[in-house]
Parts: C-alpha cells; structure tokens; sequence
C-alpha cells in the first residue's frame, strides 16, 4: 500500500484515473477505506494478470475491471485485450478475493477453463 500511496502523491489522480475504472473508484470514496480499497484493487488487477500469464505490459490496467456486487463480493469483468487473451487460453471467468487491513492488502485470483 506504500508504493501506491506515494505513487498517487507523486502522480496525484491522473495515475488514479489511469489505473481504475469509475467503478473502482466509486467503491473507495475517500473516508471510506479509500487507500486500502485501491490498494487491494490495485493487488487485483496484478493477481488477475498473472493469472492470464501476462503483466503489466500484455495488458493494460483498465482493461481489467473488479466490480463489487450487491453483497461487497467483488466480481472481475475483463476488457479488450484481457478479454482477448483469456479467449485464447480458453477462460471463461476469474475469481479474486480481496482482503485489507491496516497497511496491508492482498488479493489472490484465480482463472477458470470452461
Ligand atoms: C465479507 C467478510 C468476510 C469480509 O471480511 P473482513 O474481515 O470484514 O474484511 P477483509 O479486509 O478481510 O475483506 C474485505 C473484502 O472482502 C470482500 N467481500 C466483501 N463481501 C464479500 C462477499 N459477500 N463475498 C466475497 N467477498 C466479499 C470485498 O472485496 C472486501 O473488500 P472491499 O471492501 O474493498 O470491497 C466479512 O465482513 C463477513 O463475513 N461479514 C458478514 C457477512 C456480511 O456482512 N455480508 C454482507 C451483506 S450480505
């Protein structure tokens, strides 16, 4: 949470925006765990590119999205060329989970053949 922490000062919100989805940033207002939120979201995405095998270079953050559904269960929607890369390996859906507290966050992903 560090890193992103001084990233967002250094960068300030046109990293914000480069990273996250509106979405996302909906889900972490500020005063409402906003850095852990992003933090864990951030963890996400990195989670869920290595689980399609590719960083940060194969595909770009907003093309991976974690939404959170009515019940805080957070979901992953895949954009262009994640969505493309998925198709060939033949998955049909990433799960993650999210975890935070303090200065910490985690995320763990799984990818799944259909
Ligand atoms: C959901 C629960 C396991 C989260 O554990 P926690 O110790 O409070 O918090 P953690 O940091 O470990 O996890 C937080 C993350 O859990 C995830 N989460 C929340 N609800 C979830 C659910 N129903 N299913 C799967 N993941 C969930 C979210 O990603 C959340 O991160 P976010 O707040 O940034 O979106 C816990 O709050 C719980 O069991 N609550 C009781 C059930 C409940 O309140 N359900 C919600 C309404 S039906």
């Amino acid at each position: 949470m560090d890193r992103l922490r001084a990233a967002l000062a250094r960068w300030g919100d046109r990293l914000l925006f480069r990273l996250f989805t509106a979405g996302e940033l909906a889900r972490a207002r500020p005063g409402q765990a906003r850095p852990q939120r992003l933090a864990a979201r951030f963890a996400a995405k990195e989670a869920v590119m290595k689980s399609l095998g590719v960083g940060w270079r194969g595909v770009g953050w907003q093309t991976i999205e974690i939404r959170t559904d009515p019940q805080g269960k957070p979901t992953v929607v895949l954009h262009g060329s994640a969505r493309r890369v998925a198709d060939d390996l033949g998955i049909a859906e990433v799960l993650v989970s999210l975890t935070h507290s303090g200065a910490l966050a985690v995320a763990s992903a799984v990818a799944l053949r259909r």
